[in-house]
C-alpha cells in the first residue's frame, strides 16, 4: 500500500443510489480502503480485459487482498467486441460459474466497454447486484464511468441494448493514464474539453493554459481536470438521471461523432474521443452558421483542438480519418438513427457561444449537410 496519495472527491447525489468518485494517485493500490466499507460480505469479481490486466490487475489483487478482500477475476479479450450479447452471455456464465452472489461485488477495471459490460451485467445478474467503476482511460475517468448508463452494441448501432445502474463507487486513479498511448490519451482529452465548452467557459480558458501540461502527465492537473468534468456531470445527472432532459447536453458533438465513427467502421481509424473532437466543431459551426453563436468562439474552440493534436476536420487534418469514404449523404443516413431522435425530430445539441450549449429541434437539415460538406472539403473554406 501507498502510504500518501494526492487524492480529490466528488460526490454523485441521487438520493439512496449517492455514490463518491475518488480521482487520485496510486488509488489502486489503496483500493481496500474504499472498497471495504461497501462490501456486505469480503468477495468481489474484478472484470477486466488483457491489457489492463498486464498493466493494473495484479496491483489491485494486491491491495484487496491486503485489506482481506477476496477477489476473483474475469479476464476478456481487449475490444469493442466484447461489448456485445454474445460477450455479454460469455461474461454472465463466468460469473454464475464462479458462483458470485447477490452481495457480492463487481469490481469494473477498465476503459468504457469494460465499464459498460459489466455494468449492464450487474444490473441483470441475479435481477441486479452492485458493481464498482474502477475507469483506467481518461475517457472513461471523466464520462463512461460515471452516471450508470451501462450497456451493449447490437449489429444495428451502439449502445442500443442497456440499462441506468449506477456503480456503488468509482476510483479513478491517475497514474493509469501513464499505460495509454499519447493517442488514447488525447481522444479521451476531447471529452474533458467538451465540459468547457458545454457549460464552464472558465473550465476551457483553463485548458488552453494548462491541457498541454495535463497531457504530458501533470499529475495536479489531471486530478484538476478529472475532479472538475465530474462535477459537471455529477450536477447534470442528478438533475436528469434518466436523461429526460438536461443529460443530453453531455452529447454536445456526438450526433455527428456517432455518424463518423459508424462510417469509419468504430476502429483504429477513428477513436470516439477524435470523433467527438470534430463533431464538437461541427456543432460550433452550425451554431455560427444559424446565427446563434459568435465565429469568434468556434474558432477558439477549433485552435485549442488543433493546438493539442485533435482532429477538427474530416479532410485536411492530416489523419487517417481521411481516408475513409464518406458523402454528405451517408452520414445524414446514419445521424437519422440517433437515439436522440423524438417524435422523428432530431435533437441537436447547439451553443450560444462558449459555455453555452443548449437543445433544440429546431434545425434546418439542409444547413447540416452544408456544415458536413465543408468539413469534407480538402481545403478548408
Ligand atoms: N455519456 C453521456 C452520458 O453519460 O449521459
Amino acid at each position: 500500500m501507498t502510504q500518501s496519495h494526492l487524492c480529490d472527491q466528488v460526490h454523485v447525489d441521487l438520493k439512496d443510489r449517492s455514490y463518491d468518485i475518488f480521482v487520485g494517485e496510486n488509488l489502486l493500490d489503496n483500493a481496500g480502503q474504499y472498497v471495504q466499507p461497501l462490501l456486505r460480505r469480503p468477495r468481489t469479481v474484478i472484470v477486466t480485459d488483457e491489457t489492463v490486466a498486464r498493466h493494473h490487475l495484479p496491483r489491485l489483487q494486491a491491495a484487496l487482498k491486503a485489506a482481506d478482500i477476496d477477489c476473483d477475476s474475469i479476464v476478456l479479450p481487449p475490444g469493442e467486441s466484447s461489448k456485445s450479447f454474445a460477450g455479454l452471455e460469455n461474461l454472465l456464465d463466468q460469473l454464475l460459474a464462479r458462483r458470485l452472489e447477490r452481495q457480492d461485488m463487481i469490481v469494473a477495471l477498465g476503459g468504457g466497454v469494460i465499464g459498460d459490460l459489466a455494468g449492464f451485467a450487474a444490473s441483470i445478474y441475479q435481477r441486479g447486484i452492485d458493481f464498482i467503476q474502477m475507469p483506467t482511460t481518461l475517457l472513461s475517468q471523466v464520462d463512461s464511468s460515471v452516471g450508470g448508463k451501462t450497456g451493449i452494441n447490437t449489429a444495428r448501432g451502439k449502445n442500443l441494448v442497456g440499462s441506468f445502474h449506477q456503480p456503488r463507487l468509482v476510483l479513478a486513479d491517475v497514474t493509469t493514464l501513464d499505460t495509454l498511448t499519447p493517442r488514447h490519451r488525447l481522444a479521451g482529452y476531447a471529452e474533458v474539453v467538451k465540459y468547457g465548452l458545454l457549460g464552464d467557459a472558465d473550465f476551457f480558458g483553463w485548458l488552453e493554459q494548462n491541457g498541454t501540461a495535463l497531457l504530458a502527465g501533470n499529475r495536479q492537473k489531471q486530478i484538476y481536470a478529472i475532479k472538475t468534468s465530474c462535477l459537471a456531470k455529477a450536477a447534470i445527472v442528478a438533475e436528469d438521471e434518466k436523461e429526460s432532459g438536461r443529460r443530453a447536453l453531455l452529447n454536445l458533438g456526438h450526433t455527428f461523432a456517432h455518424a463518423l465513427e459508424a462510417e469509419s467502421g468504430f476502429g483504429e481509424t477513428l477513436y470516439h474521443g477524435e470523433a467527438v473532437a470534430i463533431g464538437m466543431v461541427m456543432a460550433f459551426d452550425l451554431s455560427v452558421k444559424l446565427g446563434l453563436c459568435p465565429g469568434t468562439d468556434a474558432e477558439r474552440v477549433r485552435q485549442h483542438l488543433t493546438a493539442v493534436g485533435l482532429p477538427t476536420r474530416l479532410r485536411g487534418d492530416n489523419h487517417p480519418v481521411a481516408q475513409i469514404r464518406m458523402t454528405v449523404d451517408s452520414l445524414m443516413h446514419h445521424m437519422a438513427q440517433d437515439k436522440k431522435i423524438a417524435d422523428g425530430r432530431m435533437t441537436y445539441v447547439l451553443t450560444s457561444g462558449i459555455g453555452a450549449a443548449f437543445l433544440t429541434q429546431d434545425v434546418d437539415p439542409e444547413q447540416v449537410k452544408t456544415i458536413l460538406a465543408e468539413s469534407l472539403a480538402e481545403n478548408s473554406a
